[in-house]
């Protein structure tokens, strides 16, 4: 279908201008592609802001969502819907934790888990966030945010969040207590410019839970389900967290979040204390289905670690040649990111014109997130045009 001409002029009219949107009009996506209604092809290492694992058109989820949709396209959590029952043995099974609440989006995901620490832990003690997180935009998860910007016009947030400087050990050391609720950790920020949690920083958190008996909240919503090459970012440490929260790439396209709890906490909710109308739409779980046992039974991940591999080593390539104007290549698996010395805006915009969509993240780190069917051709392309990009003397 060609979009009117005008729609964009409509797209200003008619809806709340919270998105600087790209100025392409998508026709439709075929595997690691999305075409343009002029019929534009490009390579797509955005894939939906790290949702569509699979790339587009993936035959196995459209057949899984047909046969759902078949059946019941929802029921309410009044009744028991197997495909959610499924899927919650899948995310037990792969993180290593006991159960699972499930909401339609990542922030709702982080609200769930908020709650549940109130509950147990009680509104006075603590909660530990850090500078440059990112865990959502409703009330609860922007208050835990750590970038200003998205919050200066929305306060007052909740209370008793305190903010610490990522990867600082020595502000862990000071500030937690047994005071203390929880601590929210990204393994590795995507919003915040893929920065990844440094082993010193993981076992000092490691050390001071034994001691204060807090929750370690691990947000996985971009970093989890094998964008790093493991099940889990927090599979690259020693570590075990109490809560994981999960969306994105669990429903390959369909909003679905989830909150994963091990056994010390599975029994804080009970009926009536948390809920959702959609949450866990039977729909969108039968799809998640498909993009587990494809990242974790059908060797996605272990090809995602090792492209990663490759991608990155070609990344610190172009930084070796072009050292004035990268200043560090970051993150593992399909989760890169390239911080320039300058802002990205403009290298985003060039990568586009040679029909290449990525995203620029925190100011000057251009974030590389492929889909997870990304092959090594595909990255070559990408490197191809990133070092003719770079290599203008400019
Ligand atoms: C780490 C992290 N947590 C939470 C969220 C919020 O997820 P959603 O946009 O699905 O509400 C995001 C979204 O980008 C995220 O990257």
């Amino acid at each position: 279908m060609k979009y009117p001409e005008n729609i964009f002029k409509k797209e200003e009219e008619l809806l709340l201008q919270t998105y600087k949107r790209i100025p392409i009009e998508i026709s439709h996506g075929e595997g690691v592609y999305l075409v343009s209604t002029d019929g534009k092809k490009y390579l797509d290492f955005f894939s939906g802001l790290a949702v569509n694992a699979l790339g587009y058109g993936n035959k196995k989820v459209i057949q899984a969502i047909e046969e759902q949709i078949k059946k019941y396209i929802h029921l309410s959590n009044y009744y028991i819907n197997s495909p959610q029952i499924e899927l919650a043995e899948r995310l037990v099974k792969y993180s290593g934790l006991s159960k699972v609440f499930f909401a339609n989006s990542g922030t709702e995901a982080v609200e769930a888990s908020l709650k549940l620490i109130r509950k147990h832990f009680g509104p006075e003690k603590k909660i530990i966030t850090f500078s440059n997180a990112f865990h959502g935009r409703t009330y609860g998860s922007l208050s835990l945010s750590g970038k200003e910007k998205y919050k200066k016009y929305f306060s007052p947030l909740l209370p008793n969040i305190v903010q610490l400087e990522f990867n600082n050990v020595e502000q862990l050391e000071d500030n937690i207590d047994k005071n203390t609720a929880a601590v929210y950790l990204e393994f590795v920020q995507g919003e915040g410019g893929i920065q990844v949690t440094s082993n010193q920083f993981a076992d000092k958190i490691i050390e001071l839970r034994d001691r204060f008996k807090f929750a370690l909240v691990a947000d996985e919503v971009q970093c989890g389900i094998g964008r790093t090459g493991k099940p889990f970012a927090f599979n690259h440490y020693e570590i075990e967290p109490d809560l994981v929260i999960v969306a994105k790439a669990i429903g390959v396209g369909l909003p679905l979040g989830a909150l994963i709890t091990n056994k010390k906490y599975e029994n804080v909710f009970h009926p009536g204390d948390h809920g959702s109308t959609f949450g866990g739409n039977p729909v969108a779980c039968a799809a998640g289905l498909v993009v587990l046992n494809e990242v974790f039974e059908n060797g996605l991940m272990n090809n995602v670690a090792r492209l990663g591999e490759y991608f990155k080593s070609e990344l610190n390539t172009l930084r070796k040649k072009y050292i004035q104007k990268i200043n560090e290549v970051r993150g593992s698996g399909f989760m890169l990111g390239v911080e320039l010395f300058k802002p990205c805006e403009s290298l985003v915009k060039s990568f586009r014109d040679r029909s290449i969509l990525v995203n620029c993240t925190n100011g000057n780190v251009l974030r590389i997130l492929p889909p997870l069917i990304s092959t090594k051709e595909d990255i070559s392309i990408f490197i191809k045009e990133f070092n003719e990009i770079l290599s203008p003397d400019v």
